[in-house]
């Protein structure tokens, strides 16, 4: 079934210039690019998108993190694009993650780990329009 996924490029794989590296990546695994900008999230929107976590020991961290530069926000479609994108991506942990995958060849720890993408349709239908308009999709 096509769904929507939602995707972030990180501040530190923005920072090391691998943007189109990755949307490279994303192109060849066979997923749309339906929507996609660049933005600098405020401390608010990290900590709402991240809000999940806000519990978390590394809450703090994590939106500091997420807030210290630009980052590229995009709607990913297609067969089964939620697992296909994580398949992608790789293991949270990059020193776990396998070789191929984004924060295999990108990431540098647990939290610089390149790229966020959604775990659960359910977790998907709330990301997308956290920073998308449906104006802002191609169809
Ligand atoms: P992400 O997919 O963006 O979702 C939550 C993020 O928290 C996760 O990727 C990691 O980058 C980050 N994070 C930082 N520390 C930890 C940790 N100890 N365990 C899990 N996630 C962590």
């Amino acid at each position: 079934m096509s769904e929507l996924t939602f995707s972030i490029i990180k501040p530190d794989a923005v920072k090391a210039g691998k943007i189109g590296d990755i949307m490279k990546m994303i192109s060849d695994a066979g997923l749309k690019i339906k929507a996609t900008k660049m933005i600098h999230m405020t401390q608010a929107q990290a900590e709402g998108f991240y809000a999940v976590h806000k519990e978390r020991p590394f809450f703090g961290e994590l939106v500091e993190f997420m807030i210290s530069g630009p980052c590229v926000v995009s709607v990913l479609e297609g067969e089964d694009a939620i697992k296909r994108y994580r398949d992608l991506m790789g293991a949270t942990n990059p020193n776990e993650a396998a070789e191929g995958t984004i924060r295999k060849a990108f990431g540098a720890g647990i939290e610089a780990n390149a790229c966020h993408g959604s775990d659960a349709p359910e977790t998907a239908a709330i990301e997308v329009p956290y920073f998308f308009s449906n104006l802002e999709m191609v169809n």
